[in-house]
């Protein structure tokens, strides 16, 4: 029976451990091809995986530069930008949707 994310590339932020690598592995089991996104990763294939099922950059989620990487790195890995992004790394601000953080907030913390 085909996950019910077949085909749909995602990129989640704070893969190497906790709460982030539980999604990468759930998103996997359901089909999907992640693009991890984490402060302590290294460039390259995600142990476990393989290319078709997730990739990994070291990336700061507070840092624009990274996003732009990412966006390339989905593209050249994947063929496409994520249609889903979990943005788990980080500090929340729960008075506000995520679209308003700003790069200073999410550097504070
Ligand atoms: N664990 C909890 O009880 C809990 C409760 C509520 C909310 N949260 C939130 O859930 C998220 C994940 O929590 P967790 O317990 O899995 O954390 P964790 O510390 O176990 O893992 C966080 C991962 O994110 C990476 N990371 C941290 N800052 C980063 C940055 N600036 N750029 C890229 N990667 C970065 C770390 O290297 C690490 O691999 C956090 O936003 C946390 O605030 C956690």
């Amino acid at each position: 029976m085909p996950g019910r994310l077949e085909g749909r590339v995602a990129l989640v932020s704070g893969t190497t451990q906790g709460f982030g690598r539980g999604i990468l592995e759930t998103f996997i089991r359901e089909g999907a091809m992640v693009l991890g996104l984490d402060l302590q990763a290294k460039d390259g294939l995600v142990d476990g995986f393989n290319d078709r099922q997730a990739y990994q950059i070291q990336a700061n989620v507070a840092a624009d530069d990274s996003w732009k990487r990412a966006l390339e790195t989905s593209i050249a890995r994947f063929g496409e930008a994520p249609s889903i992004v979990v943005h788990n790394a980080g500090w929340a601000y729960p008075s506000k949707s995520g679209l308003e953080v700003t790069t200073e907030e999410l550097t504070a913390s």
